[in-house]
């Protein structure tokens, strides 16, 4: 029989969210709060977790995958009931099961291993997690045996609880470790007499008690751990415990971050040694950041894999690649698919979107490359565009190796500019242009001599009129 198996609750919707979604998809720091609790739980026993799930059951199934078994909870009718559709799944198969709620997501595996401790060092029936905390209001309140040190009689829910009850600041955080079958033979004896009606798995602890079976209370010093998320107040002071959590590890891994209060980076970012984050920065999703970069000021940075020795300067980059010794920015805007290779240089108000860029390229100033292969060394300058776009399909730029972009050229695709070769500036190119090849398509100039003195005289140069009125 295997020994310890994990058990998270997260069928309830979540009311107090005031939320179309169900509570536990609610994020923090780029994650569901669900996936904390889920990594807390994998990390005890190195295997799933067992997930109750009911109100959008489907989401939460769709947010997990294949992290967790699932339970189905059809009517939520609380706590206690939740577990107990958990029975047939644990009964028989797990010496103990460890109970965590899917809304308390700063818990560590630590603080639940002590908590397994302390139950099997007590021989107690059940252990369970207790905080002090200075407003205690909402939160289950920890009725000690008298006369015993850590002995709990049972746990009494705000809504049900006395004044003298409500002045005790020890809580419940709701994390649990059960003897499994004195778990579930006391659950069939857990009454509905509460304020909301519930079968709460809270009076389990009084059930034992009334059978001498023991409760040990597990106080930790971090309340912060056991905290829950009720309401969007809440799930704000978990974000910032959370996002400072983030900051402090990659501070203390090497990483300098100028202004902690201004700067965001979600859980599961990786920044490398000697990196630089400037303030008014956020850096989202599955985005890794190499060693000596300098990212930001004011930079957004999503799902991006960026090399090291980069510079991203006042700019957005999206779901983009870029290659180490690469600088970007200010105001640039690397969307989708954006391939930047080695030492390319990508400068203001350029924009690029699902193309490569070659090594060392240069897109300095005010252009637009969109759905086109550029190869190395080339010179794309200012004002140039791919016109990637008929009204109906797109279609592909290819520049090849070297080739000289000029000043506001228009690349009709598809087209391909051969390797050395120049477009001149002002350029509207249509067709291919070979290698080494000067390609100009435009208007030749023409002088009209004397043109502006025939002008009507109210035309002609000289002090505005207007100004003077
Ligand atoms: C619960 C505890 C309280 C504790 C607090 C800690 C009970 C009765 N009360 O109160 O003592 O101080 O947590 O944060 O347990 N859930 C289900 N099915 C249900 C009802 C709830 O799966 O039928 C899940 C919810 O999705 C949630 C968790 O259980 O993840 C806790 O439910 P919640 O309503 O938030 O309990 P609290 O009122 O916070
Ligand atoms: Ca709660």
């Amino acid at each position: 029989m295997a020994s310890l198996a994990v058990l998270i609750l997260a069928a309830g919707q979540g009311t107090r969210m005031k939320s179309d979604r169900i509570k536990v998809l609610h994020e923090l720091s780029g994650r569901p709060m669900i996936d904390y609790v889920i990594e807390t739980a994998s990390l005890i026993t190195g295997s799933k977790p067992f997930i109750v799930v009911g109100y959008q059951a489907d989401a939460v199934r769709q947010s997990t995958g294949n992290r967790a078994h699932f339970i189905l909870q059809e009517e939520q009718k609380g706590t206690g009931h939740a577990v107990m559709q958990a029975e047939p799944y644990l009964k028989g198969r797990f010496d103990e099961v460890v109970v965590l709620y899917g809304d308390c997501p700063l818990l560590s595996p630590k603080t639940v291993a002590d908590l397994i401790d302390a139950r099997r060092r007590a021989g107690a029936g059940c252990s369970v997690l207790t905080t002090e905390v200075d407003d205690p209001s909402g939160y289950g309140r920890v009725i000690r045996s008298p006369g015993s040190c850590d002995r709990v009689a049972r746990i009494v829910e705000h809504k049900d609880a006395t004044r003298e009850e409500r002045a005790i600041r020890e809580i419940n955080t709701g994390v649990y470790c059960f003897d499994t079958d004195v778990l579930f033979s006391a659950l069939p004896q857990v009454s509905l007499r509460n304020v909301q009606g519930e079968f709460y798995i809270t009076d389990a602890v009084s059930v034992f008690a009334s059978q001498g079976i023991s409760t040990v209370a597990c106080k930790t010093p971090s309340p912060e751990e056991g905290l829950g998320i009720n309401d969007r107040r809440a799930l704000a002071d978990m974000a910032a415990i959370m996002r400072k959590r983030i900051l402090d590890s990659l501070m203390l891994s090497g990483v300098t971050i100028e202004d902690p209060r201004t700067t965001y980076i979600d859980a599961g970012v990786t920044v490398g040694m000697d990196t630089i984050v400037r303030p008014n920065t956020f850096i989202s999703g599955s985005t890794r950041i190499g060693r000596g970069c300098v990212i930001g000021p004011e930079t957004i940075i999503e799902d991006s894999i960026i090399g090291d020795n980069v510079k991203v300067i006042v700019s957005v980059v999206e779901q983009s690649s870029v290659e180490s010794d690469v600088s970007i920015g200010p105001f640039s805007h690397l969307r989708p698919g954006a391939d930047i290779r080695g030492q390319a240089e990508i400068g203001n108000y350029v924009e690029i979107k699902n193309s490569v860029i070659g090594t060392g390229t240069k897109a300095h100033h005010h252009c637009y490359i969109g759905d086109a292969t550029v190869g190395k060394g080339v010179n794309y300058s200012a004002g140039a565009i791919t016109v990637n776009y008929d009204g109906k399909r797109k279609h592909r730029t290819v520049i090849e190796d070297g080739a000289f972009i000029g000043c506001n050229v228009n690349l009709i695709a598809p087209v391909t500019i051969g390797a050395g070769s120049f477009a001149a500036a002002g350029s509207t190119i249509t067709d291919e242009v070979p290698p080494d090849a000067l390609a100009i398509a435009r208007e030749r100039q023409t002088n009209k001599e004397g043109w502006a003195l025939k002008r009507p005289k109210q035309f002609q140069a000289g002090p505005d009129e207007q100004k003077n009125k």
